[in-house]
């Protein structure tokens, strides 16, 4: 199982969109998928009709875990947790990084939508992921959120992985090819994090928020999306290119 977290501090970026964009592009080629919706707002889980709730992700963090038999295909575990083990983390830590190889064998897959601000939520996630999408939105304080991600990457490899995580890349989202200041933007980042940045990137569009309102990914939306599909598809080759998971 190759599992990957989207993931950045910064609240609206586009990690929900591309995570679930991710999840149904793998379960589109016959994969099997678990989804974790690692955020309480559960945005990817009403997005994501066709994967099957396992309920809460609660038992990934408690000892004992054992994952159902017959786990569907497209299975969807979400973070229905209230708090509980906030005063208390670290065991919660040790129990997903002990839980999660349990999974491996069921899926192909696992795709991890992570809630914004740093918590120990966000390190669980990084802790147990082997690759990393970061998505960057190009506004004032675009640039800022990578490098709180990059000290959280700091952090985890430190004191909660024996191996590195695979940094896949950083995104640019929300991109408006005619913005002179974005453009700007965006070739400051390609020179400070060099091919850590997406060669491709993921213009404005509304067709994308449409298409998570409507429980569809965009190529399923009952639009004209010819002036949208083409970027989400080379972001999604890119994407399974960079985490190695083409073919
Ligand atoms: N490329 C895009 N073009 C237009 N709208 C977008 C784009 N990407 C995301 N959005 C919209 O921006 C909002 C935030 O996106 P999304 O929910 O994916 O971000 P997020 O990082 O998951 O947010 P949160 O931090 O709240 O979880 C949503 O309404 C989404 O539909
Ligand atoms: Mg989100």
């Amino acid at each position: 199982m190759k599992t990957i977290a989207i993931n950045v501090e910064k609240g609206g970026a586009g990690k929900t969109t591309i995570a679930c964009h991710l999840a149904w592009i793998l379960a589109d080629a016959g994969h099997r998928v678990l989804f974790l919706d690692l955020d309480r707002q559960c945005n990817a889980t009403a997005a994501l009709a066709e994967f099957e709730s396992l309920g809460t992700c609660k038992p990934l963090f408690e000892p004992r875990y054992s994952l159902p038999a017959s786990a569907p295909r497209l299975s969807i575990y979400s973070n229905r947790m209230g708090g509980e083990y906030d005063a208390d983390y670290t065991k919660a830590l040790g129990n997903i990084r002990a839980n999660f190889p349990q999974l491996g064998p069921a899926f192909d897959f696992c795709v991890i939508d992570t809630p914004p601000s740093w918590s120990w939520i966000n390190f669980a996630a990084l802790m147990v992921a082997d690759s990393l999408i970061i998505p960057v939105e190009l506004g004032p304080f675009g640039p800022a959120s990578t490098k709180q991600v990059s000290d959280s990457i700091a952090t985890v490899n430190q004191r909660g992985r024996t191996k590195p995580i695979h940094v896949a890349g950083l995104v640019a989202n929300r991109v408006k090819a005619n913005d002179r200041a974005q453009m700007e933007m965006l070739a400051a980042i390609r020179e400070k994090v060099g091919k850590n940045l997406f060669t491709s990137y993921l213009p404005d569009r509304a067709h994308y928020s449409q298409a998570l309102q409507e429980r569809v990914p965009v190529w399923r939306l009952n639009k004209d999306v010819r002036g949208s599909l083409p970027a989400m598809r080379a972001f999604l080759e890119e994407a399974m290119t960079r985490i190695g998971s083409n073919g």
